[in-house]
């Protein structure tokens, strides 16, 4: 794994951008649209209140932007590149339930309604993953998505991540129940060659 942190990306429509404070609201005005936030966050359900209010936010995106140029975070705001508008975010984490001993990541993503189903989140994905299998020399990601949050899951299988047979139950912040999850694996070689 080569740390080489949250460096500039430039696809055909896109500047994936390491983040700054000035976009922080706008991301979290889209992260508080109901129909992002649900199938995204994870966060305990304790914390639920504070997510809402702006107020109370501020003061975490702001520790977080204290650490947007660490060498460890792979985090990026996601900006059109002919409006420079704000569409989204996208980031890649180590797994922390990861058991195996290489380090294995995690990915997340949302994007604005606004700007959903015109393939902005596959090109900002593709380019994401680019990087970290090809320059940091990541090996795997494992991550999962929602059985009902196809829009999600068919990113991923566009890019080549294979569908584990087995499904989990995620507790969603924003949702009473338990829901059921895909699991979807890649590594590196087979990014590489179903990609590129
Ligand atoms: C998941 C998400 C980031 C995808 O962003 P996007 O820019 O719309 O993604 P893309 O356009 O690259 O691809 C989405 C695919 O899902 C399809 N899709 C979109 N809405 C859909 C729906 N309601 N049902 C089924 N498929 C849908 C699109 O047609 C597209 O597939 P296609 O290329 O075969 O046509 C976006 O839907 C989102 O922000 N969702 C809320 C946050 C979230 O759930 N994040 C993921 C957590 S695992």
């Amino acid at each position: 794994m080569k740390l080489k942190g949250s460096q500039k990306i430039e696809t055909e429509r896109l500047f994936l951008m390491p983040q700054t404070i000035k976009e922080q609201k706008r991301l979290w005005e889209i992260l508080m649209i109901d129909d992002v936030k649900k199938y995204y966050l994870t966060v305990p359900i304790k914390f639920k209140n504070k997510l809402i209010d702006w107020n109370l936010q501020e003061k975490y995106y702001k520790t977080k932007i204290e650490h947007a140029n660490d060498k460890d975070v792979f985090c990026w705001s996601i900006f059109l590149k002919d409006t420079d508008k704000c569409i989204g975010q996208i980031d890649c984490h180590i797994n922390i339930d990861n058991q195996s001993s290489i380090d294995v990541y995690d990915v997340g993503w949302y994007i604005d309604p606004l700007y959903q189903s015109m393939g902005y989140c596959t090109e900002a994905a593709r380019a994401m993953l680019y990087y970290m299998f090809a320059e940091c020399d990541i090996k795997k990601i494992i991550t999962s998505a929602a059985v009902c949050n196809s829009s999600s899951w068919k990113v991923m299988e566009k890019l080549g991540f294979i569908r584990e047979k087995k499904t989990r139950k995620v507790q969603y912040t924003f949702l009473d129940e338990l829901t059921e999850v895909y699991i979807y694996t890649i590594d590196k070689e087979r990014f590489l060659s179903f990609n590129f």
